[in-house]
């Protein structure tokens, strides 16, 4: 991986402002951002408590908020506390990205480090370092090693994020084993995340209190958009975020256990991020690469083998009920013939990748019993699927294939597997696996998003490095950044996607679905969602479900919903003679800049993409069940060239649910001098190529 120079500025300036207020003793530190808008104060109160404030354009944003950690075998590390030592510096660098939403990215902002002592005769200590950048603030602690605290057992970490108001917040549950909610959109005095228990479409859930997940998105009313979310997730609990309507606060509960633990730790330890992003439009928040920035610099050198690519797969198929996962129904999915059709369709239409589901043995069994330990191999495929055939067939084609080890959740069996199921990936010379943990988690009493599991998330992302294996995860732990450092852990499902439109007994995902994710779960991170169904309604294998957007709306989901590996999802023969699907064929699946043109969360968002390595710029729009007119200058274009713009949108007559297929393509030559008026059907969209002409 090659950096730009580092080119920083490292100030430690050994005390910023100390103000002691004698009597009603108070000690505080300020600190703000590069550009002067965000501010920090950190203080520690009467009963020696640590806590924050934060200030964003002169006006608060994070209400007085405290600290505190209860441990298992002792006291709580909380009251009693006092300021040691504090430090600032600055921080200004620009590095490169192996792949993303854009190329460079600036890491700039000011730090303040506090190192906390008990007044107490255990006299434990404890930083909290604080990163004040332009667009929010990330703030983590850390333990240093010491005497009395060795080992320990975290029961909670009681971070509060006090609201300055009943702002409007965009929620899923704080469910410990899924995020396949669909968000809700409530002042946050009506976060109601209990009613969200017992869905008949999940086959795991546990919500056990009033909570939400992060990234959970507000917009106070004075216009301010907040988010907060956590980066940098490695060996800790996740964090959800308890909801105190009394006390206007959310407060950090962790995923725990049965066992009633949270997080086993030694010192010295670091926890994630807490990262609170701040903007003045809801695409501002959109723009933020801040996540990344939390996390640390690559650590794989020979980064040949990840490429960014789009894909098919033997897969919609299955979720419609034409083929199926297993072989016993007869109708297996996954059979050599089939997989070399979707290769020869990949192939012609410069897919780079297909992907395989229900190729290895074990399907009959999977799911709902809990039984499941030993199922999955994932070395030994069905008898009418040739493995070696097929990877022989693909590379002669110039296709890609992508290994699919669904677990369902049998942690141990996939443990013991891995190398195993890595090495057979690197033997064929297979760089893609998407993993699936679909169930309870087995053994009994952990779940998905705690400490235990988030530890083996991450050897999955490191073995499967050491493979060179990609790593696109379903049901796994939401993104919190760690893309940078290991740029093989590529994409993650981790919210309600394409899927429940095939099988839902809910009616699939409303047309307000994706306008409030860009906002919400893809503040954390790259998701396949699986986009591209042109075959809107599937009448002829399902008649109550349907996908609830226009086709335009798919296309432009391409732009919108960010992912390095990017499905085209439906079915290949309803792409085949289909003149929108050379939008799927052209668009970039890498970017050198991305910019959001506008938005509102819930209502509409336009993002215009220029792709890496090519002059070729595309643009998404989406709305809503509404239709609106949206007024776009192409100003984002590069300056002194013309442009074949070939706008696929709506047609007059389109509407999600009355006729969901109806579009238009257009072509127009354009500058970015030029305008655009895009007009986009209820729960429709529009998408657009620009490609430089030649003159
Ligand atoms: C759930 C995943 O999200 C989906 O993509 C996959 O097809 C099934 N599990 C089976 O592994
Ligand atoms: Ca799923």
């Amino acid at each position: 991986m090659k950096y730009l120079a580092p080119h920083y500025l490292f100030l430690i300036l050994l005390s910023s402002l100390l103000f002691l207020q004698c009597g009603n003793k108070i000690d505080a530190l300020e600190t703000t951002s590069p550009d002067g808008k965000t501010k920090v104060k950190f203080f520690i109160s009467e009963d020696g408590t640590a806590g924050y404030l934060i200030n964003y354009s002169e006006k608060k944003v994070i209400d007085t908020s405290y600290f505190g950690f209860d441990f298992q075998d002792g006291v709580s590390f909380r009251e009693n506390l006092k300021i040691i030592n504090s430090y600032t510096s600055s921080f200004d660098e620009t590095w490169k990205t192996v792949w993303g939403e854009q190329k460079f990215i600036r890491n700039n902002y000011n730090e303040l480090k506090v190192e906390l002592k008990e007044k107490s005769e255990k006299g434990r200590r404890c930083f909290i370092v604080f990163k004040v950048f332009d667009d929010g603030v990330g703030f983590r602690f850390e333990f240093p090693e010491q005497n009395y605290l060795k080992t320990l057992t975290i029961l909670d970490e009681n971070t509060q994020f006090k609201l300055t108001g009943d702002h409007t917040c965009w929620w899923i549950p704080g469910d410990w084993d899924i995020y396949e909610h669909l968000f809700n959109t409530t002042r946050f005095k009506e976060i109601d995340a209990l009613s969200k228990r017992g869905h008949e479409s999940l086959a795991q859930t546990y919500i056990p209190e009033n909570a939400v997940s992060a990234p959970v998105t507000m917009k106070s009313d004075d216009g301010i958009y907040i988010s907060i979310l956590e980066a940098n997730l490695l060996n800790y609990s996740e964090m959800t975020l308890k909801v105190d309507k009394e006390n206007l606060l959310f407060q950090s509960e962790l995923v725990g256990n049965d066992a009633g633990i949270k997080v086993k730790i030694e010192t010295p330890f670091v926890t994630p991020y807490r990262l609170i992003l701040i903007g003045d439009e809801a695409g501002d928040l959109v723009s933020s690469r801040t996540i990344l920035n939390l996390n640390e610099p690559n650590v794989i050198e020979d980064v040949s083998w990840i490429k960014p690519t789009k894909y098919i797969g033997i897969w919609w198929e299955m979720h419609i009920g034409k083929s199926t996962w297993d072989m016993k129904s007869g109708r297996h999915g996954a059979t050599t013939k089939n997989a070399k059709s979707y290769i020869d369709f990949a192939s012609r239409n410069g897919i780079g990748a297909v992907l395989i589901e229900g190729w290895n043995t074990g399907w009959e069994n999977w799911f709902g019993s809990h039984d499941r330990e030993g199922i999955f191999d994932f070395v030994t495929p069905y008898p009418d699927y040739d493995l070696k055939e097929v990877v022989r067939y693909a590379k002669e084609k110039g296709v890609d294939i992508i290994m699919h080890h669904e677990t369902s959740a049998a942690i141990l069996t996939y443990e013991k597997q891995m190398d195993t199921a890595f090495a057979l990936c690197k033997s064929l010379g297979i760089h893609a696996v998407k993993t699936g943990y679909v169930g309870q988690i087995l053994p009994d009493g952990e779940y998905h998003f705690g400490q235990w599991m988030i530890n083996h998330f991450s050897t999955v992302m490191k073995k499967a490095a050491e493979y060179q294996i990609m790593i696109n995860v379903h049901e796994g732990i939401k993104q919190t950044g760690l893309r940078r450092t290991y740029p093989n852990m590529m994409s993650a499902e981790g919210l309600r996607g394409q899927e429940f439109n095939a099988w839902s007994p809910d009616g699939g995902n409303p047309p307000e679905h994706l306008t409030i994710i860009p906002y919400t779960r893809m503040l954390a991170g790259p998701i396949d969602y699986t986009p591209g169904i042109f075959d809107i309604k599937f009448d002829k294998y399902k008649d109550k479900n349907q996908v609830n957007t226009t086709l335009a709306h798919q296309l432009a989901l391409y732009v919108v919903i960010y992912s390095p590996l990017q499905m085209a999802a439906d079915l290949p023969e309803n792409y085949e003679g289909n003149p929108a699907f050379q939008f799927i064929r052209d668009v970039g699946v890498d970017w050198d800049t991305s910019i959001v043109l506008n938005g509102e969360i819930g209502e509409f968002i336009t993002i215009a993409r220029k792709e890496r390595n090519t002059d070729k710029w595309f643009l998404g729009s989406i709305t809503d069940e509404n239709g609106r007119l949206i007024n776009i200058s192409l100003n984002f274009l590069d300056d002194g060239k013309e442009y074949v713009a070939t706008i696929y949108s709506d047609a007059d007559e389109s509407h999600w649910d009355k006729n969901p297929t109806a579009y238009r393509i257009e072509n127009k030559i354009v500058s970015s001098s030029d305008a655009m008026e895009l007009k986009l059907a209820p729960g429709g969209g529009t998408a657009i190529s620009f490609i430089p002409t030649t003159k």
